[in-house]
């Protein structure tokens, strides 16, 4: 009967390994992998030559923001639903991604956050995909839901210590690391003083200072360490696996490597907005910092950069993120520029949403810039991802007989020269990247989601079909959890 596919010639690579092999896909599942030549190309109905270029598991990004109502600050809607957000990552080789399902303070119940989540997703996506619950309002019912959670394949939330509708307060947190320590639930922060970064904001706009680059300003590095110092002593606290979602910060990094030495399960994220943007690019001319406006911001210099790629090597950070989270630059409402108002005539920072696009970009320029290990990169683009949010060994990585079939296969090192990168060659539905300009060296030439070739870039580039990505159901992480062997015994609570 034969295989479906054969992948050959690819120098493959995943977290563990690097070697030359052949790849035979059937019935969606990594069937084999041969040294090269040995299965011979007529036992496959196609054969993929990768002509010496590499072969990874799919890109996993398990931070996404896609068609959520807006709770971040600022004025814009999301401007990417489900089916231009997973278009545009599969275009960019990531097969799987993990978006939010995010529960609004007014919002009682998570199980109906998700059934909703579920019915916009539903039918839409070209990548497989999950949820993390998004909890702005842990109360009674929704911490007593938790455990239905787990059952329905939903092992991650989110908490936030920061934006007006979602900040939680100390007490809140212990409520929620509690609750998921009992259901083996992953919990993810966002780490930066809410309280400290509203009282600064306050004061530059008493000086009536509205420019973009004053959201960086508005919250320097230490309204991150401080949260992240604090997110980490109530993870100890609840002996709870934390997550510290897209890190900016050397000094948060230093934070999250010492809590790592002591051995606590605590786990950390970073971004390419952290790698390759600097406070610079929101200062420029006009409103057009803007585009560059997330939060964390993209911290000062070079030496910030270095600091984070440092940490991507020693482990410090488990995932790579793209924290896709897409606005319309050009965002009118009623006829309207939503930024300005009367008060405002040329708009202020605060009324910026935060975040930026990068779902489609994240692979291609983190492999670029040449500064991670080959195995490293797979670790913290795919594998990790895999592992910490309960998807391995299903996803992010190649295991015959047991992974989906997902591959992103590179241009042979060299092929593709280097070339600018332009929004006009990306599928979201965003009107700019923050990275417009940068010298790129590689693309996925193919995305193969289960067995199916879904992006050829040189062979009518989008071949994927809205609706054939589906719904993960998730199991535990499998990387180190609680310690069981904190200052006390956490049960008695
Ligand atoms: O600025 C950011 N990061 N926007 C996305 C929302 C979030 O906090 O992740
Ligand atoms: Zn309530
Ligand atoms: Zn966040
Ligand atoms: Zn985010």
């Amino acid at each position: 009967d034969g295989f479906d596919l054969l992948v050959i010639n690819g120098l493959v690579v995943t977290a563990s390994d690097t070697a030359n092999y052949d790849i035979a896909i059937k019935d969606g599942k990594i069937a084999l992998l041969a040294p090269p030549g040995v299965l011979g190309t007529s036992s496959a109905k196609r054969v993929i030559d990768a002509e010496g270029g590499y072969v990874m598991p799919g890109g996993i990004d398990c931070h996404v923001h896609l068609e959520e109502p807006a709770l971040f600050g600022g004025k814009g809607r999301s401007s990417d639903n489900f089916e231009t957000g997973t278009r545009s990552s599969i275009c960019g080789g990531t097969t799987t991604i993990v978006a939010f399902a995010p529960q609004a303070k007014t919002i009682p119940s998570l199980l109906q956050v998700l059934e909703d989540t579920q019915a916009r997703a539903k039918d839409n996506c070209y990548t497989d995909y999950s949820f993390h619950m998004l909890v702005g309002h842990p109360g009674e019912q929704a911490l007593s839901e938790f455990p239905r959670l787990r059952e329905l394949g939903i092992s991650s939330l989110k908490i936030y210590m920061t934006y007006a509708a979602l900040q939680l307060r100390d007490d809140q947190i212990l409520d929620v690391l509690l609750a998921s320590r009992k259901e083996g639930i992953t919990t993810m922060i966002h780490a930066e003083n809410g309280d400290v970064l509203t009282w600064m904001t306050k004061k530059l706009e008493e000086r009536k200072l509205y420019a973009p680059k004053y959201h960086a300003t508005s919250r320097p590095q230490i309204v991150e360490t401080e949260a992240t110092n604090r997110a980490i002593a109530l993870a100890e606290l609840m002996d709870a696996p934390i997550l510290v979602v897209h890190v900016s910060s050397p000094s948060a990094a230093a934070h999250l490597r010492n809590a790592q030495t002591r051995g606590l399960p605590v786990y950390a994220e970073t971004c390419p907005q952290y790698l390759f943007l600097t406070q610079a690019d929101l200062d420029k001319p006009g409103f057009e910092g803007a585009k560059c406006v997330c939060s964390p911001p993209p911290r000062e210099s070079a030496h910030d950069h270095d600091a984070i790629w440092i940490g991507l090597a020693n482990g410090t950070f488990t995932v790579l993120s793209s924290d896709h989270c897409p606005f319309m630059y050009e965002d009118y409402e009623k006829g309207k520029k939503s930024i300005i108002s009367e008060e405002y005539p040329e708009g202020r920072f605060s009324g910026i949403p935060n975040g930026c696009p990068g779902i489609e970009t994240r692979l291609a320029l983190t492999l670029s810039a040449n500064r991670l290990p080959l195995q490293k990169f797979v670790e913290v683009t795919s594998t990790n991802a895999a592992r910490l949010y309960g998807l391995y060994p299903q996803k992010g990585t190649i295991l015959p007989g047991v992974s989906d079939a997902d591959l992103t296969i590179w241009y042979p090192p060299g092929k593709l020269g280097t070339f600018k990168l332009t929004n006009s060659m990306l599928h979201h539905n965003v009107d700019y990247t923050p990275f417009e300009g940068m010298e790129l060296n590689q693309w996925p030439r193919y995305t193969i989601l289960r067995g199916e070739v879904v992006w050829d870039r040189d062979g009518g580039g989008l071949l994927g079909k809205k609706g054939y990505g589906k719904f993960v159901a998730r199991g535990k992480s499998t990387l180190p959890g609680p310690r069981q062997a904190g200052e006390w015994d956490v049960s008695v609570f």
